[in-house]
């Protein structure tokens, strides 16, 4: 058994429970000061406050020395497009000319593009440029995410995605959940024919994706010229009667009904919503979906920004994530959608810290493991180069991420 301690946090802050935080709750955290944390074999079995340490430190493996910096839970990136062929940076050019992101998808681009490139690439030109991804991604303290299938638009290619996905969460250090995205663009093949691919994406990809474990959800782009409401609806509910969680890319560009479906179907969120209007969300909040809120896309297509202070009022659970993707948003820096979490949709520290750990944990099915620090979750934390979360709320541009342990091992 190997026995850890962590002295001299200056302040140890972090949301607490297994379940996803809405209302008032969003924005508490407990913060303790001159803490530590005694690790167990991966796993944590003490926090303490005020300068005491259980026992001495001749009774443990390893003691390390926080530096009276700030420690938080390891940050949960719950809705990530991690595996893609090639790049886009070309779409600049496009949208300096004035082309906007519906245009470039309506003209054969955007997620086409990706997918041509996608189905070129073999499973090992995926899966290694990934794992590099995860860890810059754990690098800037992200211990947990999720990753979505959706540019191979046909079985064998969303297979192949979903095996890269599955591999990376088998070899890599970082906890990765799995998200069937088949329907997120209406391939060439199926031009004009959405619905003959969402019977496809239901009668072939599903049966397939489910027989061989190789998705926890599924997901769709319901959006204008993609696939509308009736058609998300139908492909949600034979995902769910499969035994599914379900996600829906809703609202991002026009309300057409996604965030109502999310929250009628229970779904375990719904994502994007910059365009969500009232009655969407009071069907979220009676669904208890959480809004999975994407700050970093808003800026990157200069949209406006998802209402996340009504959203909290309403009494929905509100989490914040990357996007990353090769279209929408080139960044994996969540600690940049953490500086727009509190300065565009003006979230507190407190609110946002729950957004990016618990919340996002636990709808991606792993908030019994990770999103806070308490005894029985894994010590999967970051050490900041910061006294407080305010800091990193307010130092933009920099990576504060000062170590990182994952499962009781400092990676960082
Ligand atoms: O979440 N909106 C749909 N899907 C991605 C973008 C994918 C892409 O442009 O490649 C998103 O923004
Ligand atoms: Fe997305």
């Amino acid at each position: 058994m190997s026995k850890k301690l962590i002295r001299n946090i200056g302040c140890l802050q972090t949301p607490t429970g297994s379940y996803s935080h809405k209302g008032s709750k969003q924005g508490i955290n407990e913060k303790y000061t001159d803490a530590a944390i005694v690790i167990e074999d991966g796993l944590i079995r003490e926090i303490t406050a005020n300068g005491n340490i259980p026992g001495s430190e001749a009774d443990y493996d390893e003691v390390i020395d926080a530096e009276g910096n700030l420690v938080t839970p390891g940050l949960f990136d719950g809705h990530t497009h991690l595996i893609f062929g090639g790049y886009r940076q070309h779409e600049i050019a496009m949208k300096l000319a004035g082309a906007d992101y519906l245009d470039i998808l309506r003209a054969g681009g955007g997620i086409l593009d990706t997918v041509r490139k996608t189905r070129e690439a073999t499973f090992e030109q995926l899966y290694d440029k990934a794992y590099a991804f995860l860890d810059e991604m754990l690098d800037m303290g992200i211990t947990g995410c999720e990753a979505k299938s959706g540019y191979g638009l046909d079985t064998e290619n969303e297979l192949k995605m979903l095996e890269v996905i599955r591999a990376l969460g088998e070899k890599h250090p970082m906890d990765v959940v799995p998200t069937f995205l088949g329907p997120h663009a209406i391939p060439p093949e199926y031009e004009g024919r959405p619905d003959d691919f969402i019977d496809l994406c239901c009668e072939e990809m599903l049966p397939k994706v489910r027989s061989q474990g190789l998705a926890e959800y599924c997901d769709i782009f319901c959006e204008t010229a993609v696939f509308d409401a009736p058609q998300s609806r139908k492909y949600l509910e034979k995902a769910a009667e499969m035994g599914f969680g379900l996600k829906i890319h809703a609202d991002e560009i026009d309300a057409i009904g996604g965030s109502q479906l999310a929250g009628q179907l229970g779904a375990a969120s719904a994502e994007h919503l910059i365009a969500i209007e009232e009655d969407g969300m009071d069907a979220m909040a009676a669904g208890g979906t959480t809004a999975m809120l994407l700050p970093a896309t808003s800026f990157y297509l200069d949209k406006t920004f998802a209402p996340a202070k009504r959203m909290i009022e309403k009494g929905i659970p509100v989490a914040i994530a990357s996007d990353f993707n090769p279209g929408s948003c080139p960044s994996l820096n969540l600690q940049f959608a953490i500086n727009l979490g509190c300065l565009r949709y003006r979230m507190t520290p407190e609110e946002v810290l729950t957004a990016v750990t618990i919340n996002p944990a636990c709808a991606c099915g792993r908030g019994h493991l990770l999103g806070t620090l308490e005894p029985g979750k894994q010590a999967d934390l970051v050490i900041w180069n910061a006294p407080d979360f305010e800091m990193v709320c307010y130092r933009f541009g920099s990576n504060l991420a000062k170590h990182v342990m994952k499962k009781g091992e400092m990676i960082k």
